[in-house]
């Protein structure tokens, strides 16, 4: 039978510093859906990579006196290494220096053209070059020392110079009726009553090139302008679904912070509308992950690097910490301690300690071969009740991109199990009823194999290891292979601790 498809995306990141936890962040997240998505039976293509041109990386260039292809080339590395360090199960990398892309890009601008909404102009406004955006007078806020700075609190400059114009105020009586039709379009609803309001207010048209510097992909047929860096970076996922036609569009979800929403929600459909390209089908806004509650910046020398995290806890307690921590969709704090307290209490407390008390006893007392199930009794049928319950909220949350909502569920189904465990003392049934204590840990150890298969999309090496451990086959692995549980007799390896405590110092 053929799959259905699934056609995922993070924002890419502009390689114009190194990775930090906020990029960290979002690459999880999103290889958590694109996990849970697999295991769910669909045909997966997850995208990432990096946003290469602009202003910002031009002078990001300068400034290390490089010309910036030189300068892209090596700053990707470390986006790539973390990628890696993290598990991130992207099928393409995409670089907008790449060469399909830059032809994607001038095809896709053409369309714009030929529906008669590009036009030539002169722009005269504010531009955030951190950003990458152009801001009316309106929505700037004064800094601190009075300067005017973005709605992002970034600086902003005076910009005057001849640009090609997008008509994108003939689009909101389209994009209101988008919105309106399609409320999941836009998630959280927190961001999606956010961007209505921004649309129902009115929609300038958008300057989309620039003639002040030339670090990007020339306009077809007026080579003095290059294109505005977010229609080149947002042209990315058509260049990753396999073109203007490609066969993986329209994405299912575009997964981006909230700072970046409205080009998500508001620019981009807006383009796509003209091409006459379909849309996307959704769009996640999550929220900032900050350093003890405050904002990570270089000047407040609080930034964290990502692969020091991993180097230090392991990168299947960051992913499960961060997943956990972070309610997605709002804001979220991480910390060392946070680290240590909530991955001690949910993995080596949690998880592990069930796995582990029930694979010690089957190694010590049955030989280390799966003991026969008994006939369910009341204490069984409450454990049977707990999971059906608890894994409906799974999968529900997962559906509903609730991501720690999925976690709060697997730690309930943790607890049902531990729960289990102790009200029927196996250990004291080695000494009085061998018999019952062989059914009492057939019960808990396919409680542990079936948390353990809901818990793969956050964490990887370590659930592949409790899965070796509890004889679960590779085949049945998958979300198909849940209700299947392994079979009596089967000779489980010699157990070994998956999650050790860890303390602060170490
Ligand atoms: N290049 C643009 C995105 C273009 S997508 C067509 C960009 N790059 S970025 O490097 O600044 O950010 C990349 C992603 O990381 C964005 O989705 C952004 O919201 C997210 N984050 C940046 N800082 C973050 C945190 N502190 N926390 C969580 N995500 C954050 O924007």
């Amino acid at each position: 039978m053929l799959k259905p498809r699934y056609y995922i995306t993070s924002a890419i990141a502009y390689p114009n510093g190194r990775p930090h936890m906020g990029h960290a962040y979002e690459a999880i997240a999103t290889d958590v859906i694109a996990r849970f998505k697999r295991l769910d039976g669909f045909d997966v293509r997850f995208l990432t990579g990096t946003d290469e041109h602009g202003l910002k990386i031009d002078q990001a260039a300068r400034a290390a006196g490089m010309p910036p292809k030189a300068y892209v080339d090596e700053m990707v590395a470390p986006f790539r290494e973390l990628d890696e360090a993290l598990g991130i199960s992207f099928d393409r990398f995409i670089r907008t220096t790449d060469t399909d892309h830059k032809a994607l890009v001038q095809a896709l601008w053409q369309r714009m053209a030929a529906a008669g909404d590009l036009y030539l102009g002169r722009y005269e406004g504010w531009y955030s070059v951190r950003d990458e955006a152009y801001c009316d007078e309106g929505e700037l806020v004064t800094g601190e020392d009075g300067g005017k700075l973005s709605p992002q609190g970034t600086p902003v400059e005076w910009t005057v110079e001849e640009s090609w114009f997008f008509k994108l105020s003939t689009y909101q009586d389209r994009l209101l009726a988008l919105f309106d039709s399609q409320p999941d379009f836009i998630q959280p609803t927190s961001r999606f009553n956010e961007m209505r309001a921004f649309v129902a207010g009115g929609l300038s048209d958008l300057s989309v090139s620039r003639t002040s510097f030339s670090w990007g992909i020339p306009v077809p047929g007026d080579e003095r302008h290059v294109m505005y860096v977010w229609l080149d970076a947002l042209a990315n996922y058509l260049t990753g679904a396999g073109g203007l036609d490609g066969e993986w569009w329209p994405a299912d979800l575009h997964v981006v912070g909230k700072d970046v929403v409205r080009f998500h929600t508001v620019y981009w459909p807006a383009f796509l509308m003209s091409a006459g390209i379909a849309l996307p089908k959704s769009v996640f806004g999550h929220g900032f992950v900050l350093n003890r509650g405050e904002k990570m910046s270089k000047s407040v020398g609080n930034v964290v690097d990502p692969a020091a995290m991993v180097e230090r806890f392991g990168v299947d307690r960051l992913r499960w910490f961060l997943c956990r921590e972070v309610a997605f969709g709002e804001d979220g704090s991480y910390s060392d301690e946070a680290i240590v307290e909530r991955t001690n209490a949910d993995l080596a407390n949690g998880i592990g300690n069930l796995a582990q008390r029930s694979l010690s006893m089957v190694a010590k007392n049955l030989g280390g071969v799966m003991p026969v199930r008994g006939e369910a009794g009341e204490t069984e049928l409450r454990l049977k009740a707990a999971f059906m319950t608890g894994s409906e909220a799974y999968f529900a949350a997962m559906n509903a991109l609730a991501l720690h909502k999925a976690l709060d569920a697997i730690m309930g189904l943790v607890a049902a199990a531990n729960g289990y465990f102790a009200e029927n003392v196996p250990w004291a049934l080695a000494k009085t009823d061998t018999a019952r204590m062989a059914e009492v840990l057939a019960a808990t150890l396919d409680a542990a194999r079936r948390i353990v298969i809901l818990a793969q999309p956050f964490m990887l090496a370590s659930t592949a290891q409790l899965l070796d451990q509890l004889g679960v086959a590779t085949e049945a692995r998958d979300f198909n292979g849940f209700n299947t549980p392994v079979a009596a007799g089967v000779r489980l390896p010699a157990p070994a601790g998956v999650f050790p405590r860890i303390t602060l110092d170490g």
